[in-house]
């Protein structure tokens, strides 16, 4: 079903995961999609992928120096936009004895600065109507050894759902938030986690067994969501938070 026929959406980190997965739904729906990443050899492979109706812009969200060039980035590509899916965020975990300043100023900077000041950024190019969503995470609402940092990075952008649907009403602009548990993504590599290969396998064994489920999400199933909220199917929907956690928080 084209339900986002005509509409431009940018999805930040849109190169990996549920990024990907979600710019893939978005088009197959009808959108144009700006995707936004790091590492331009991902974005280059990912726009191969997408086709014709996807543009690729390199932009650090932990560098506020880039955030403040989106804007006319992406105005550079298209006029306006009507959707964003706030989603670029990394994962990582430490208890608090070993926490560091430095990791604990790149998860808050990437996961809930730069969502934050990117939103400033794109604000201005949403048309009227339009749908942005937050990807939050279940951590949000758990508690889980070594996920204090992650998990309220992710608390304060999902009370952003709420809030900015407040501030945005004049508009008719709405936030709504989406909470995955574990999906089945790059993210849960030992390189990108920061933790060994055997901590790795420990860990997806104990998150395993934490979910009703018994299995991770898959990016697809989470882009589903995304796409439902962005779209008009959604229409009576602002300031509310999904959970697709396979029954974790239950
Ligand atoms: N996978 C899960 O279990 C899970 C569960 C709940 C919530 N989430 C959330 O879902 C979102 C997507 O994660 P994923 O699982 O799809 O992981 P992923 O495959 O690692 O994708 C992360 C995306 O974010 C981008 N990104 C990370 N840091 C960035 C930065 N500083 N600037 C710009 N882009 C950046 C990455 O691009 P580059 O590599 O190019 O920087 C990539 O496109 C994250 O916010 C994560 O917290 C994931």
């Amino acid at each position: 079903m084209k339900n986002l026929a005509g509409k431009t959406a940018v999805i930040t980190g849109g190169n990996s995961g549920i990024g990907l997965a979600t710019a893939h739904e978005f088009i197959a729906q009808g959108a144009k999609v700006i995707i936004t990443g790091r590492n331009e050899k991902a974005l280059n492979e990912a726009v191969a992928q997408l086709g014709d109706n996807a543009y690729a812009i390199a932009s650090d969200m932990g560098d506020m120096q880039q955030i403040r060039q989106l804007n006319q980035q992406v105005k550079a590509i298209v006029p306006g936009i009507d959707i964003i899916f706030v989603n670029a965020g990394i994962g990582k975990f430490n208890q608090l004895e070993s926490m560091t300043e430095e990791m604990f100023d790149e998860i808050m900077d990437i996961n809930f600065k730069g969502a934050y000041f990117s939103l400033q950024q794109l604000l201005p190019l949403v048309n009227n109507g339009g749908s942005i969503i937050i990807n939050a995470s279940i951590n949000a609402h758990i508690g889980m050894v070594g996920a204090s940092v992650y998990a309220a990075s992710k608390a304060a952008i999902l009370s952003l759902a709420k809030n900015l649907s407040a501030e945005l009403l004049p508009r008719k602009i709405r936030v709504n938030a989406i909470s995955p548990g574990p999906v089945g993504t790059p993210l849960h590599s030992s390189e990108k986690l920061g933790i060994n290969k055997e901590q790795l396998k420990s860990m997806d064994e104990d998150t395993v067994k934490q979910v009703p489920l018994g299995r991770y999400g898959t990016a697809e199933e989470i882009a589903k969501i995304v796409a439902f909220f962005a779209s008009d199917d959604s229409s009576f929907i602002l300031g509310a938070e999904l959970i697709a956690d396979g029954g974790m928080a239950l």
